[in-house]
């Protein structure tokens, strides 16, 4: 039976032909690490956010007098297994970051955005960007307390561009209005509500979904890098080479069970941190809770931002870092890839990543003198990274001229 649907698929769109090239005639590196794990996992988790979803879509009602309701009364108590979903969506939004993360200082540790793969890290980093705006958009839709302050909080960060010390009316003007536009009136309401459902529900997965599939194509097209950093001729390297099936398919089919184990054991057993109690009390406007934060995937950019004294300058600081982090493939230009044949990179990758935990988990304490300098420090050792990382290109490059040009 399956064997006639295959055949009767093959004389119509080759599909034998379309396996092989794809599967078993595909071929990556065989000294493939654990952590290029990352990007499959994304893909899964992709996938179970766009599930659980459509199913919350079905419920959810999208203005102020029920959103509240929809979310915690008729989708948690009233819908069989409804909770399910709800805590699938929750607990996916934070493992999707998570995963994103641990992806993009896999491919920073690599040099996977060097050429002939910038065009892959740039699709990668708008796609972080949507999915930011994502998680953003989505946060406010249940109406809890957090959900609003937390919004409140993020839609006032535009107008600090007010604190400009020059050309400060501009400056002012343009902060204000990006504020109002976000928040749709001088006050989060139903505007608002609605435009982040839409944005949230259809814009913003389409636009995922689109990007996804590029960097896909981006990747097949470039190949996958190499831990070791050399490129593999796949013709001519074939004793470095395995198909992609069945030897990673197995292997990252493996992990991909563990990951889920993990995932659902968080969604059955432990999601007091993915639906925090406080967002189970109704928005209220008058009310702001003792303590707003931003969801810890923002919170590196949030103690940038608030342990500068200036806020123009905390807001021009944490875009600077997203920017910088874009240009990523052109400020590190050293023909030389992956932090093991690199010490130098090696010990500023490990810079930037112990200081980019340590300004997330300041962003989680309280703002006190001695905190904002230690903020200041960390995101002084941000910069520091990016800076050297045109320094370190130049010294490996001439490295790589006393050996002749091999790198
Ligand atoms: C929805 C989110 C994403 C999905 C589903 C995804 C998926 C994937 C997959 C399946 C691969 C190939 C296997 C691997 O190296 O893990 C890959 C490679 C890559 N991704 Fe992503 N990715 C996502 C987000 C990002 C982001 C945010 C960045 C960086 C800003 C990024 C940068 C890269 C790079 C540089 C590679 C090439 C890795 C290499 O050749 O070693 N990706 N991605």
């Amino acid at each position: 039976m399956v064997q006639k649907l295959i055949d009767w698929l093959d004389e119509r769109v080759k599909i034998r032909e379309l396996y092989a090239s794809q599967m078993t005639e595909y071929k990556v590196p065989k000294n493939l690490t654990f952590p290029y794990v990352f990007g499959v996992l994304a893909l899964i988790t992709f996938a179970l956010q766009v599930i659980s979803g459509i199913i919350l879509l079905m419920y959810y009602k999208p203005v102020i007098a029920h959103a509240f309701d929809s979310a915690n009364y008729t989708i948690m108590k009233e819908i069989s297994f409804g909770w399910l979903f709800r805590h699938i969506h929750a607990a996916g939004a934070n493992f999707f970051l998570a995963i994103v993360y641990l992806h993009m200082f896999t491919g920073i540790y690599y040099n996977a955005y060097k050429k002939p793969r910038e065009l892959v890290w740039i699709v990668g980093w708008v796609i972080y960007f949507v999915l930011l705006t994502t998680a953003l958009t989505g946060y406010l839709l249940p109406w809890g307390q957090l959900s609003y302050w937390g919004t409140v909080v993020t839609t006032e960060i535009p107008a600090s561009l007010a604190d400009a010390p020059f050309l400060k009316s501009i400056f002012a003007a343009i902060g204000e209005t990006i504020s109002f536009w976000m928040k749709g009136g001088y006050k989060l309401e139903d505007l608002a509500l609605g435009r982040f459902f839409g944005l949230h529900v259809l814009f913003l997965p389409l636009v995922l979904m689109a990007l996804i599939g590029i960097h896909l194509f981006l990747v097949r097209a470039a190949g996958i890098s190499n831990p070791d950093g050399y490129e593999i001729d796949k013709k001519k390297d074939t004793d470095k080479v395995v198909p992609f099936h069945p030897y990673v398919t197995l292997k990252e089919g493996a992990v991909a069970m563990w990951y889920l184990a993990i995932f659902f054991f968080f969604v059955f057993f432990n999601m007091s941190h993915f639906l925090p109690a406080d967002n189970f009390e109704p928005a209220d406007p008058l009310k702001t809770p003792p303590h707003i934060a931003p969801e810890w995937y923002l919170l590196g950019f949030y103690e940038v931002f608030r342990s500068i004294p200036s806020k123009f300058w905390g807001f021009i600081a944490f875009n600077l870092i997203l920017v910088l982090l874009l240009l990523l493939p052109f400020l590190d230009f050293s023909p030389i890839k992956s932090a093991r044949r690199r010490p130098l990179f090696f010990i500023m990758f490990i810079v930037f990543m112990f200081s980019s935990m340590a300004l997330t988990i300041l962003g989680t304490m309280a703002p006190t003198p001695t905190n904002a300098k230690l903020g200041m420090f960390f995101t002084a050792l941000v910069f520091l990274f990016f800076l050297s990382l045109p320094i370190i290109s130049f010294i490996e490059m001439g490295w790589s001229k006393i050996k002749g040009g091999q790198t």
